[in-house]
């Protein structure tokens, strides 16, 4: 068959660095391996098992967007601990051994780079792998060479950058973060304000990668890498993977508000035995995880707009560290809701989940559109990936958080894509 522009010579049409190759990572390069080998079907995955209506017509949104096919990924990566990306599955403990055991040539064949660590930033884990230079700038410019390597490596173009790494404490926008001239002078300067997630991002964006922050932390969401992303074309999404408890909270809030239903109160809690947990174990990082968690009730029910419904409403949230559980988290709500006349109710929700089942599609979903953005013209802030994430990155003015909102947003957006693919492929 001959060859195209956009298949090189080894198939391959997309490259996926995960910085962080732990639950999250390994249960996205496994379960595409997975679903490559016909072992399991990618269950939460819109670009493998949704259609978009054309009139009569119904296209399964991967030939819409003419998104590269699973066996067309290339995977790699960065990690700070030892062993390969078969090991770290085993470690994460999220796949059945069986089903790892049919894996294991694929993922063993995976061996992250060395990371960047910084212990002010993530202050329970010891790094075990890690890059020698110690300057924040050297540290970048290795980063670089490392995406620039693994593109030649692979044959591939397009690389996506996504970043999971464990939770980071807490860090508000500060004067290094303005603007990309301050940024590398702070970098070079070791300025302490300069999380190693950061670092990554700054790299990504440098050699034109779309940067996907699956994580809490600030890292994209400060104007230096709106900037960087902008002049150098590449998109950039995210915080925080809106996976269990968020994710029903942005289906049932907008429904309850909908309705005019007064809510006082909503308590939740979670617990949760991975690694994930331990680090948010951690209360400067659970501070980052916190402010994520809390952002989208407030956003979604407006309590200034509706003080009788939401002026009084008490939320809170709690991560608590259980190590029984694994992965297999476990989530209430408890909900106190306010009917006619001011009547009193309550619901409970109880999600029996799994934390990295659910995170793993939402990380494939988010490299194979920002890939299709960026080959649509698209830089910087991408809104209407916001769909992904529990504290959406906007470029400016208020996030979206009502699931079915951001839902209608996405399908928009599916349509400008594809109508700038059918254009590109006319002029060409
Ligand atoms: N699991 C979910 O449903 C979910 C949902 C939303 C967000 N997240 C976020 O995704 C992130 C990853 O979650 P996870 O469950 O995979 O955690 P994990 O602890 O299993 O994996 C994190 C990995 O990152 C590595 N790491 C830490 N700092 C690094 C650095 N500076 N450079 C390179 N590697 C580094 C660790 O060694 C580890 O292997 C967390 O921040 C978590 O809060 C997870």
């Amino acid at each position: 068959m001959a060859q195209t522009k956009d298949q090189p010579a080894n198939g391959a049409r997309l490259g996926v660095l995960t910085a962080g190759m732990g639950a999250i990572a390994t249960t996205l390069i496994g379960g595409v391996a997975a679903v490559k080998q016909g072992l399991a079907k990618p269950f939460g995955a819109l670009t493998q098992m949704s259609h978009v209506r054309e009139g009569e017509r119904r296209t399964p949104l991967a030939e819409y967007l003419d998104l590269p096919r699973l066996g067309e990924l290339r995977f790699g990566g960065w990690d700070i601990s030892t062993g390969t990306c078969w090991d770290a599955a085993q470690r994460a403990g999220v796949l059945e051994p069986m089903l790892l055991q049919s894996l294991r040539e694929e993922l063993s064949g995976i061996e992250p780079m060395a990371g960047i660590h910084d212990p002010q930033y993530l202050r329970r884990t010891k790094g075990q792998r890690l890059k020698p230079q110690s300057n924040k700038f050297e540290q970048a410019e290795a980063l670089r060479e490392d995406i620039r390597a693994f593109r030649k490596q692979q044959g591939v173009e397009q690389v996506v950058v996504e970043w999971c790494g464990s939770t980071e404490v807490f860090l508000a926008p500060g004067p290094a973060h303005q603007n990309a001239k301050i940024f590398e002078t702070a970098l070079k300067q070791n300025e302490p304000t300069i999380a190693p997630s950061m670092i990554y991002a700054y790299a990504a964006l440098k050699e034109g990668c779309p940067f996907v922050n699956a994580t809490p932390t600030l890292t994209v969401d400060l104007p230096v890498m709106i900037e960087l992303a902008e002049s150098h074309g590449a998109p950039v999404c995210g915080k925080d993977l809106k996976t269990g408890q968020t994710l029903l909270k942005t289906i049932l809030a907008p429904g309850l508000k909908q309705r005019a239903l007064g809510i006082s109160g909503w308590f939740s809690m979670n617990i949760l035995g991975n690694q994930d947990g331990a680090v948010l174990d951690d209360p400067a990082a659970f501070r980052s995880k916190e402010e994520s968690k809390l952002s989208a009730l407030n956003h979604i029910l407006e309590p200034e707009l509706y003080p009788d419904l939401y002026g009084q409403i008490s939320h809170q949230v709690k991560i608590n560290y259980y190590p029984p559980r694994g992965d297999n988290k476990e989530s209430w709500d408890t909900i106190d809701v306010i009917g006619w006349l001011g009547y009193a109710m309550q619901i409970k929700v109880d999600f029996l989940c799994r934390d990295s089942i659910l995170a793993a599609p939402l990380l494939l979903d988010l490299a194979l559109l920002s890939a299709a953005a960026q080959a649509a013209g698209r830089r910087g802030v991408q809104d209407w990936l916001g769909f992904y994430f529990k504290s959406p990155q906007t470029p400016q003015g208020r996030p979206e958080h009502d699931l079915s909102a951001q839902y209608r947003r996405l399908q928009e957006a599916f349509g400008q894509l594809a109508a700038a693919r059918r254009a590109g492929a006319a002029v060409r």
